[in-house]
């Protein structure tokens, strides 16, 4: 009997999972969370006009930067017991003893001195890549804070960079991406492994979550839900305007683990009116958007969402980094506007606060295209025929005009003519690439472009207005 229950438990797990993901298609590089399709559009009136501000922006950069970026390992996650992150610190540190690993993790602060960090040049690298959003590490399951907390002293302005120029880095990152007009973004960690009311140090920690029983010591927890409060209110108060509070660390939910996030949120909203709060995975009033990872929707939605994809193999800087090419991006941001999404694009700069050339020369392809192009992305919003073959479609906010970019796939040379089903334009059409008209014709509802000779080799964007059924 008991042996049938489990089944259908599992059964019963195993669809609703599905369910929950048959709305995203995957991508092979790292692991995925998915988000839920069931969204909770806000009431208040302020956050849901910061919500259409911020879905004009449609490129956010987002940096993972913390303690682990200066041995270049992956994010807080082997410090976690859970089966699959075992494996992952025995490569980091063969031999070593989980409790080997965790002290030489921990002390990983003491050597972590960013004296190349610049804020003002990341912000104009960002600029000019065509980003216009940020979303920012301020503290990672590892409870490190790249911020002067008082709550703790793990925090980057306590360390070695205590004296640095900008020892306050999430204040000064701010400050200067802000100064270029970017929307800011500060990512914190619900979960923190460092708190010893989170993970109780006297205690094993097999687990992501808690190592002890919340509800038989409900002071102890309420202590860290104390401490996470009073975190987010330093963030709110002493660190400008804030657009955007993208909360990590899905499992810290109602009702097994609260934090009184809605108090938290209230409070916030009273220092950052119209704050955007993305409580990942976590559908109800605190996911203004959700957030699916490393993938992309398999279809259009029609509410707030973001990918955030890394431009490497890991989110944190790593030493040998596999980049996506400048075309992956570009492509990968037509079909993200297409859908409807905004595409959050994550850059790990090295524990010195230097931002690779490599990455920096990708950026810039990006950059230059979007500067041609831009039109055919920020501000537009979705159309309802989106999509034929290669070509993605967007919409300006009128309505009267469309953009159709074809996606050149990587390492193909542009053919002569690109063709396309559906939205059949009317009068004139033009290549954004230079500005130049080009020729179509319209038969049978297919849409048939002859392309200019000589073109640079990249992502294509038309604009035109389209025939009214
Ligand atoms: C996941 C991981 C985390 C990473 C985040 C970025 O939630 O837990 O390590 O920071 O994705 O989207």
């Amino acid at each position: 009997m008991r042996r049938i229950l489990f089944l259908i438990a599992g059964i019963g797990l195993s669809l609703t999972q599905h369910a929950q993901q048959k709305n995203f298609s995957t991508k092979d590089h790292g692991f995925v969370h998915s988000a839920s399709k069931q969204y909770e559009w806000p009431t208040d009136p302020k956050v849901l006009k910061k919500l259409d501000e911020w879905q004009d922006r449609k490129f956010g950069i987002m940096f993972h930067w913390g303690v682990y970026s200066v041995p270049g390992i992956s994010e807080s996650w082997a410090l976690c017991s859970e089966d699959k992150f075992t494996a992952r610190r025995k490569r980091i540190r063969p031999g070593t003893t989980y409790g080997d690993f965790k002290k030489w993790y921990w002390g990983l602060a003491d050597s972590f001195n960013p004296t190349k960090f610049e804020p003002s040049e990341w912000a104009s690298i960002m600029k000019d890549a065509g980003f216009k959003y940020l979303i920012f590490t301020t503290k990672h399951h590892d409870g490190f804070c790249m911020f002067d907390s008082k709550y703790t002293d793990y925090n980057i302005a306590k360390g070695p960079y205590k004296d640095g120029k900008y020892s306050n880095v999430a204040y000064h990152l701010f400050d200067a991406f802000r100064q270029e007009g970017f929307m800011i973004g500060a990512y914190f960690s619900k979960p923190d492994w460092h708190c010893e009311d989170y993970w109780d140090p006297y205690l094993s920690t097999p687990t992501r979550n808690p190592n002890y029983d919340i509800k038989k010591y409900p002071e102890k927890w309420a202590k860290y839900q104390q401490y996470t409060a009073n975190q987010i209110d330093e963030l709110m108060s002493n660190y400008g305007s804030i657009d955007i509070l993208w909360l990590d660390g899905g499992w810290v939910r109602k009702p097994q683990q609260s934090i009184k996030l809605d108090e938290i949120v209230d409070n916030a909203r009273k220092k950052q009116p119209g704050l955007i709060v993305a409580d990942r995975t976590v559908p109800g009033r605190n996911e203004n958007y959700q957030t699916p990872e490393l993938t992309i929707p398999k279809t259009q939605l029609n509410h707030p969402w973001e990918s955030c994809i890394t431009i490497s193999n890991s989110w944190g800087w790593n030493p040998k980094p596999k980049l996506k090419s400048a075309a992956w991006v570009i492509n990968t941001l037509a079909e993200v506007t297409a859908k409807g999404g905004c595409l959050a694009l994550n850059v790990g700069p090295t524990g010195e606060g230097v931002i690779e050339e490599e990455v920096i020369k990708c950026l810039k392809t990006i950059g230059a295209w979007l500067k041609k192009n831009g039109t055919a992305i920020y501000a537009t919003r979705p159309t309802p025929n989106y999509h034929s073959g290669n070509v993605w479609f967007t919409a300006n906010k009128d309505k009267k005009t469309l953009y159709a970019i074809y996606t050149l796939p990587e390492g193909e040379d542009l053919p002569s003519t690109i063709e396309w089903e559906g939205n059949e334009p009317t009068g004139k059409m033009t290549l954004l690439q230079n500005g130049a008209r080009v020729k179509y014709t319209c038969e049978n509802g297919k849409v048939t472009v002859t392309l200019p000779k000589d073109l640079k080799k990249e992502a294509l964007a038309f604009s035109f207005k389209v025939k009214q059924q």
